[in-house]
């Protein structure tokens, strides 16, 4: 299907169908096979201590994706319900859970009308969904409205900022070079080095805004702060190895940067961790 620029905008439910198509489902819940998937399992490690004090609860993931997180709290004995607008997704999803032989509830639904009702889920929680929207108010409500009183919203979002990142980009310009030049292919080296624009929306909210619409949206407590010190970097598959290891070594100071609340960690962190409360 053709896209309208605008479909992009809205957080396009089609461009994202597009998107999962042909993906394959390679998380372990042991042993990373690329920086992403550490990424993840750092976060779901930390998450765990933050959000799931009673390993029975009730949550759901918005946008799940290949839903790692929810495969790794319903692995530590949480209910996991998961929602995603593609089914492509939720297949990998599925995949991921009946590879470790783990139960989930998989909904195909569109996160701005939660097929759900009031006060059902102790968390409520998007990874990388809400700067995808250009109102995200309406799904921001829906979460909000099926959270039990005194339950945690968290979502992590990837800002449209400067960021560690930033330093990845030229780690993977150079090495996408020379890989270009190696293999004599003297156009892409010099003129599609450069990691290209991702194709999907992203909003430019500042953290102050983000804070502001999540609390007109019903929350309390609702807190900020810079996540994911590390880039992710497009390197060989036996490099990721190495870039691992080198993370596992820092891993005392990253988990300190994810404590710690500033405006440093919010610049320098290449996502932003949201959690708040409903009343
Ligand atoms: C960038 S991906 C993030 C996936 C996953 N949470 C992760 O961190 O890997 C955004 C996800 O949001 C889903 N999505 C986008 N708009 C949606 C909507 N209105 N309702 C439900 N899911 C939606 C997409 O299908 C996609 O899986």
């Amino acid at each position: 299907m053709h896209m309208q620029k605008d479909d992009y905008k809205k957080g396009s439910i089609s461009h994202w169908e597009k998107d999962w198509a042909g993906k394959k489902a390679n998380f372990s819940l042991t042993k990373p096979v690329d920086d992403w998937n550490y990424f993840d399992l750092f976060r779901d490690e930390y998450l765990e201590r933050m959000l799931l004090k009673n390993k029975n609860i009730l949550c759901l993931e918005c946008g799940c994706g290949s839903a790692s997180t929810s495969l790794y709290f319903a692995n530590k004995g949480a209910k996991a319900a998961m929602l995603d607008a593609s089914i492509s997704a939720l297949n990998i999803a599925r995949e991921n859970f009946s590879k470790y032989n783990l139960r989930g509830m998989f909904i195909n639904g569109n996160m701005e009308r939660l097929p759900f009702a009031d006060d059902k889920f102790d968390l409520v929680m998007s990874f990388g969904v809400l700067e995808h929207f250009e109102d995200m108010a309406p799904s921001i409500k829906e979460m909000v409205r099926i959270l039990k009183p005194g339950g945690t919203f968290f979502a992590s979002v990837s800002p449209k900022k400067y960021s560690i990142q930033l330093v990845g980009n030229l780690i993977n310009t150079v090495t996408r070079f020379i890989y270009n030049l190696k293999h004599r292919r003297f156009r892409e080296a010099f003129f599609r080095s450069y990691p290209a624009t991702p194709e999907f929306y992203e909003n430019s909210l500042s953290s102050r805004q983000y804070v502001e619409i999540i609390e007109k949206c019903g929350l309390k407590n609702v807190k900020l702060s810079g996540s994911r010190p590390f880039p992710s970097l497009n390197i060989l598959p036996s490099m990721f190895k190495i870039y691992i290891m080198f993370m596992k070594m820092l891993k005392p100071l990253h988990l300190l940067f994810e404590m710690h609340t500033s405006k440093f960690t919010e610049l320098w962190g290449v996502e932003w961790n949201i959690v708040g409360t409903k009343e």
